[in-house]
């Protein structure tokens, strides 16, 4: 007993320190970083000590002035002025205007401006991915990797700027043409989450764009710098084209803006991407006016590693997934399924594995993992460690914080727990994986499906009926099923998106474009006759 209650208060003053140390006292503001000639890169992307985070057409804002945090030093970066409900209403009214005339634009011409924003982002791809690495967190090949998806999602869209199309369907009457048209849904409203600052609204904005659609983005307040510098590269080559800006509206913010945006039915399709808490408030509140949303939440995804896979690919995969920008993406591995003949030796291998992993400054180029993105996080993991170990389970690597500045937490293993703990169904954003043994292919690939999220899998096996078993339909529920692959790591080729409670959107490649348009079913009687459908007399 007295030891819980010494855990317990060792606990609380942990939780102390982490909480004071977000907090910065005005005086800090003369040693933001932005002024240190070590980071005067960051003017380059027109950032300045004090930033305006609303973008219509012109820059402003007259909310809250936020200085974001670099998780890897707990230094104050630079500040934005956020977004008030007025200049929201101001924005939403010109994106509304704008839209009128990009409507009008051919889509291979929108095309062409959607090219011209993916060099634009070219040109920028250090600097844009060092700021990742700065206030995500990210390390900086995976900050860098995030403006090439946006860059690659550009061209992408380039060429189906041509290709968009409905096809014309056999009419059952004489004279008579069937078509499906293609129209865009007006305005898009994109809500991001901290974690891919850049890419998702990439995904979003390139698509939606070519679909002739506007933008309204709100990135998360913790990450508004990098929304800033995204947007005024965009805003440059929007103007440059002598196009309204606000095609692409900028509106900081936080859970007010995203509540106003989710109710607003000037907001034609809500694309929201965040956790499956405030995903369900917000489909709730679009469903609530008979809006349209496109959900991408959170994800519970699993590796299930059979007796006869390759474990040269395994254990790089499992390390990447679940270690990879310190289990902070939606596809990170959260669960490890081993088959029991091969159990011991992949835990064996994968904590030697783990002891390798270069802890460092995100931006240095030798570093494999970061810093945690808030405090608030490192709390998640440490709630997570504890009621890990209350459910039965033992870390077998990890479980501690870092004792250095930023928000650093060792990554952790945990073996031991049942398949079904409520800790492992719980999606804890945060290095942690859970390992677990299994006996039987029927077994695992229930466990792979029973929780309640659907967003990645991946199996690890060479027997070719397993494989398709595992694409089947009693295989992986999930909207990403892999093979002898990680669970993250997707390509903006396919259709991005998961089942469940994960939200059912999908974006980025396939034919996600469709979420971004409206479908008319057109008939149009060339004859002059009227014949009814189904034969129907009507005289
Ligand atoms: N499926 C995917 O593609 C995908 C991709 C990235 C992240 N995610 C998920 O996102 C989560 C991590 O991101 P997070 O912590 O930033 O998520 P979050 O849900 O806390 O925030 C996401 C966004 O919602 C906004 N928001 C907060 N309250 C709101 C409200 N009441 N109304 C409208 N908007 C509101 C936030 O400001 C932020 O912009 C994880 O669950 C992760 O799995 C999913």
């Amino acid at each position: 007993m007295l030891q819980l209650s010494f855990a317990l208060s060792r606990h609380v003053l942990l939780r102390k320190r982490l909480l004071a140390s977000c907090k910065r006292p005005a005086a800090f503001m003369s040693t933001l970083l932005i002024n240190q000639p070590q980071y005067a890169w960051l003017k380059d992307l027109g950032l300045k000590e004090e930033n305006e985070g609303v973008y219509n057409g012109i820059w402003g804002g007259r909310g809250e002035l936020v200085t974001t945090c670099c998780p890897a030093n707990d230094e104050p970066i630079a500040s934005v002025r956020q977004a008030s409900l007025e200049d929201y209403e101001e924005t939403i009214k010109k994106a509304k205007e704008a839209w009128k005339i990009w409507a009008d634009v051919p889509a291979p011409k929108r095309g062409e401006i959607v090219r011209q924003i993916g060099d634009a982002l070219r040109k920028k791809i250090k600097d844009l991915g060092s700021l990742v690495s700065l206030e995500m967190g990210k390390i900086f090949v995976e900050g860098v990797g995030e403006v090439q998806e946006y860059v690659d999602v550009c061209d992408y869209a380039v060429g189906l700027s041509r290709m968009i199309g409905g096809p014309v369907l056999p009419s059952e009457r004489p004279g008579h043409a069937l078509i499906e048209q293609w129209n865009p849904v007006g305005l898009v409203g994109i809500i991001t989450a901290f974690n891919f600052p850049v890419a998702v609204y990439g995904w979003n904005n390139a698509i939606a764009m070519i679909c002739g659609n506007a933008c309204l983005w709100k990135g998360a307040p913790t990450t508004s710098l990098i929304s800033v510098a995204v947007t005024k590269i965009v805003a440059k080559v929007l103007e440059d084209n002598k196009v309204p800006g606000a095609i692409c509206s900028l509106i900081c913010g936080g859970a007010d803006i995203g509540t106003a945006m989710a109710r607003d039915e000037r907001v034609d399709l809500l694309s929201f991407t965040g956790s499956t808490k405030v995903g369900k408030q917000v489909a709730l509140m679009v469903q609530e006016r008979f809006g349209r949303s496109l959900l991408e939440l959170g994800g519970n995804n699993a590796i299930v590693v059979f007796e006869d896979a390759d474990l040269n690919l395994v254990i790089p995969s499992a390390l990447f997934a679940a270690v990879g920008t310190a289990g902070q993406r939606c596809t990170s591995a959260r669960r490890l399924f081993l088959h029991e003949s091969i159990h011991d030796e992949v835990v064996e291998k994968l904590a030697k594995a783990y002891a390798q992993v270069r802890i460092g400054d995100p931006w240095d180029s030798t570093t494999l993992y970061g810093p945690l993105h808030t405090k608030q996080a490192v709390m998640m993991f440490l709630d997570a460690v504890e009621q890990a170990e209350q459910q039965g389970g033992s870390v077998v690597y990890g479980g501690k914080v870092l004792n250095r500045p930023g928000n650093y937490v060792e990554p952790t293993i945990v073996t031991d727990l049942p398949h079904n703990a409520s800790i492992v169904h719980t999606e804890t954003f945060a290095p942690i994986l859970y390992v677990l043994k299994f006996k039987t292919e029927e077994e695992v690939f229930a466990w792979n499906n029973e929780v309640k999220q659907g967003l990645s899998s991946s199996i690890f096996t060479k027997d070719l009926g397993r494989i398709f078993r595992w694409l089947g339909p009693k295989g992986s529920d999930c909207g990403v099923v892999n093979v002898n692959i990680p669970t993250s790591g997707a390509e903006i080729g396919g259709a991005f998106g998961g089942e469940k409670h994960t939200g059912g959107g999908r974006e980025s490649g396939s034919d996600s474009w469709k979420l971004y348009m409206r479908r008319s079913t057109c008939t149009i009687n060339y004859s002059k006759d009227l014949p009814l459908a189904q034969g129907i007399k009507f005289q």
